[in-house]
């Protein structure tokens, strides 16, 4: 069986572009592959997080996974910071990363650019991420485009590890989505939607009600013109909202194109928003009694033992190819 492991950031409220881009297909393999799915908080520290808020994100975003059908029977839902040794062959790699690759990183340079005190750690985030991802020997990660990059410099490292050491990690490869790996902003389709927008109509959470979802689809941006015609280059916000209706309602780009033949706008976005509240409606629901259940404490409990025992073992093959002394 393959192995399967992803990670979401638990900062600020899950998006639609998050459920699309990556749940969605944690969701999808969960029964054909051994499957890891973590809450990756020490990555949210990276910029600074308010204790109550972080500790609040994280119990929610964990019970978002099980909302959104990850069965714990399956996949092993933990918290990353439960499981110490993502701290410690994310220093081991970061040691073998080259400054050049890490300045190269755009999501690095997105999120440092124009302000005063950027922190250490924003900069060494990939190795953190490829030290989660190699810790499992996964065959493959689950990932919106935006973390294309993360993982190609996660293979390198993979790559240079065991040239250096001999064969101890396993090269990972990209699952990244044909339709839905880039959902866009609701205001401005060549941005991507994303959690820390500072107007919130331009993204859908998972936990919006359905006034709000119906609220924000009706004052999406369109483009000129008035057909629903699927054209990134020319269409691009239609197409972001038709890629959004086919991810919600199963139907495909052609059969959501075809539906709207003749249509307009109008039409178009008020049925669109109600294919976005039913698809979150039970999502909704699961996630409600989840979190009044307390059982989600249970869960990443039994999740951090069964990650921790394959974690241990490749740490330790590591630090043995490395040259460390073994405790005894
Ligand atoms: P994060 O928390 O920013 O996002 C979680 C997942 O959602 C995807 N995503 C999107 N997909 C489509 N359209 C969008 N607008 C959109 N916005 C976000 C992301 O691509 C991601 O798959 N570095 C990662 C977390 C991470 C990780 C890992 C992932 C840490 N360690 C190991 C995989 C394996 C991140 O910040 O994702």
């Amino acid at each position: 069986q393959q192995r399967v492991l992803s990670g979401i950031q638990p900062s600020g409220k899950l998006t639609l572009g998050n459920y699309i881009g990556a749940m969605k297909n944690f969701v999808a393999l969960q029964h054909e592959h051994e499957c890891f799915f973590m809450v990756v908080d020490l990555h949210a520290i990276t910029v600074p997080q308010d204790p109550a808020a972080l500790r609040e994100q994280s119990e929610a975003v964990a019970a978002l996974f099980i909302a959104a059908g990850l069965e714990p029977a399956q996949a092993a839902i933990f918290m990353q910071s439960h499981v110490p040794a993502h701290a410690e062959l994310g220093w081991l790699l970061t040691t073998m990363t080259y400054m050049g690759e890490l300045e190269r990183m755009t999501q690095f340079k997105d999120k440092s650019e124009g302000k005063e005190a950027v922190g250490a750690g924003l900069f060494v985030y990939p190795s953190l991420m490829a030290a989660d991802i190699l810790l499992y020997k996964s065959d493959l990660v689950p990932v919106g485009d935006d973390q294309k990059q993360h993982l190609e410099l996660t293979r390198d490292l993979a790559g240079r590890f065991n040239h250096r050491y001999g064969d101890t990690l396993v090269i990972p490869e990209p699952f990244i989505p044909k339709v839905g790996a880039r959902i866009m902003s609701l205001d401005d389709a060549s941005k991507k939607m994303s959690k820390s927008s500072p107007n919130a109509g331009s993204f859908i959470t998972l936990l919006d009600t359905p006034d709000e979802i119906r609220k924000k689809i009706s004052r999406a941006k369109t483009d000129l013109g008035r057909e629903i015609v699927f054209d990134v280059q020319n269409k691009p916000e239609v197409s972001n909202l038709m890629t959004i209706y086919a991810q919600c309602s199963g139907l495909s780009i052609e059969q959501v194109q075809a539906a709207y033949d003749g249509q307009g706008y109008g039409a178009f976005k008020k049925d669109l928003a109600e294919v976005v509240v039913q698809a979150l409606e039970p999502l909704q629901q699961k996630y409600a009694d989840i979190r009044s259940s307390g059982e989600i404490h249970n869960i990443l409990r039994d999740g951090a033992e069964r990650a921790s025992a394959v974690a241990e073992v490749t740490l330790h093959s590591v630090k043995d190819a490395m040259g460390f002394l073994p405790r005894g």
